[in-house]
């Protein structure tokens, strides 16, 4: 359920014509629904209702402040992962002790920025790690609230770059060592076990891997009591998936259903990380047709916007809806939808059966509101696109384009290359 809609042949953005921003902004761009982030990020959270829970949004997502600011006001927390993260939570209003981070690969200027910070609580992924958040917890006069991310090795049954909770993936560790975890952590002097934590993937479109890996934490949970170690946090991390063409995941509330059946008894804060299925939805990339060309077996559209400003399809190709903004075309072409970019691995789409759009035509990339800006880059010297958030009749442009000078900010030559 989004709020991208079409009033007689032209898409909206809730009450905003899409047509507007375009000629306002330029293209490409990326448009938020503020209506649908709100609703998505409520029902997710009430469909724990009565359960003590903490929904931590997962900030890799979509780091935008506007919308970081949206989920903090609607008293969520945040999952983070690096030091850049934890500065915009902060930024956006996040109280630090709604802020878990997550990673297999702190450095330790981003655990002193953590640690200093008093932070909720580290997912802790390696025994190495732990020495050293403890080395530094003891330096700073800390105690380290942790928990050891277990890697419960279920098949998420998703693409394999996503996927996170199999042994063979470098996340987490493993239930049997994750034992000896806890029997070293609650010997160390600065390190307070609060938790336990998993996350098996992304992109998750059924109940079961999420029931096996509660499973296996709760065994986990059984030996850790047996051995008088008591937590108080169990984090289950994000991967709820969502629509982008035929899939049909569970509804948060089946979801949540699963979950809550299987925490009978336990006593323990239920803590979540959602970030696709809160935001993907909620954004689209808006794009223009520069050309189109048709080669000897290939019909070609070729967009303003490229694998650097939406990479999932090159990257996982991934299947992201193409429509067009304004339906004017009666006929319907089969065409690759390519970028700029001088590679061939550079395409929002492939073989994809498209109205026949025409040179100028606006075009809107469904489903990009998650992994979509995030992921972008400045690969060809291309700036960053604008980002736009659409409430009501307005829109808000949330992040400006990036100009040429934004291009070579903190670039320098070398004395010895000027004469
Ligand atoms: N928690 C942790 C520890 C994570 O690593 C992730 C995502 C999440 C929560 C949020 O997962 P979500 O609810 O969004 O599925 N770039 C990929 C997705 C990578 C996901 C990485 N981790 C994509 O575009 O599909």
């Amino acid at each position: 359920m989004h709020h991208f809609h079409y009033r007689d042949n032209e898409l909206y953005c809730e009450d905003v014509p899409i047509q507007k921003i375009a000629a306002e902004v330029g293209t490409p761009f990326y448009l938020y629904s503020h209506a649908t982030l709100k609703r998505h990020f409520i029902i997710f959270n009430e469909a724990f209702e009565g359960i003590d829970r903490l929904v931590c949004y997962s900030a890799k997502a979509n780091t935008n402040l506007a919308l970081l600011k949206l989920f903090a006001n609607l008293g969520g927390g945040l999952d983070i992962v690096s030091g850049g993260e934890l500065y915009r939570g902060l930024k956006a209003g996040f109280s630090p002790d709604r802020i878990v981070y997550s990673g297999v690969g702190k450095r330790v200027d981003e655990i002193d920025y953590a640690l200093n910070t008093d932070i909720m609580m580290f997912n802790v992924e390696s025994l190495e790690e732990l020495a050293v958040i403890n080395q530094r917890a003891g330096l700073l006069a800390k105690q380290a609230p942790v928990a050891i991310r277990v890697n419960p090795d279920v098949d998420s049954g998703t693409h394999p770059y996503i996927s996170t909770g199999l042994e063979k993936n470098k996340f987490g560790i493993d239930t049997k060592t994750a034992i000896e975890g806890y029997k070293v952590a609650s010997r160390l002097e600065n390190i307070d076990v609060v938790g336990i934590d998993c996350h098996i993937g992304s992109q998750i479109t059924e109940a079961k891997p999420f029931e096996d890996a509660l499973k296996s934490l709760e065994r986990l949970i059984t030996e850790l009591k047996a051995l008088g170690i008591e937590i108080r946090y169990l984090d289950m991390g994000g991967g709820l998936g969502i629509t982008y063409d035929e899939e049909s995941p569970p509804h948060p509330r089946e979801y949540a259903r699963a979950i809550i059946d299987s925490l009978k008894g336990l006593d323990l804060q239920l803590i979540l990380e959602p970030g696709r299925v809160i935001v993907g939805n909620a954004g689209t990339l808006i794009t223009r047709v520069l050309y189109r060309k048709a080669g000897p077996d290939k019909e070609f559209v070729i967009t303003d916007a490229g694998m650097n400003d939406l990479m999932r399809p090159s990257l996982y190709k991934a299947f992201h809806a193409i429509q067009p903004v304004v339906k004017t075309a009666h006929t319907s072409i089969k065409a690759d939808v390519v970028g700029p970019i001088c590679e061939s691995g550079d395409f929002l789409a492939l073989d994809r059966e498209i109205p026949d759009v025409k040179q100028g035509d606006l075009l809107a990339v469904m489903s990009a509101g998650a992994y979509g800006f995030t992921m972008s880059s400045n690969y060809c010297s291309r700036l960053r696109v604008p980002e736009v958030m659409a409430k009501d009749d307005r829109f808000y442009v949330v992040r400006a384009r990036q100009t040429y000078e934004d291009l070579v900010a903190g670039e320098t030559i070398p004395p010895f290359l000027i004469d």
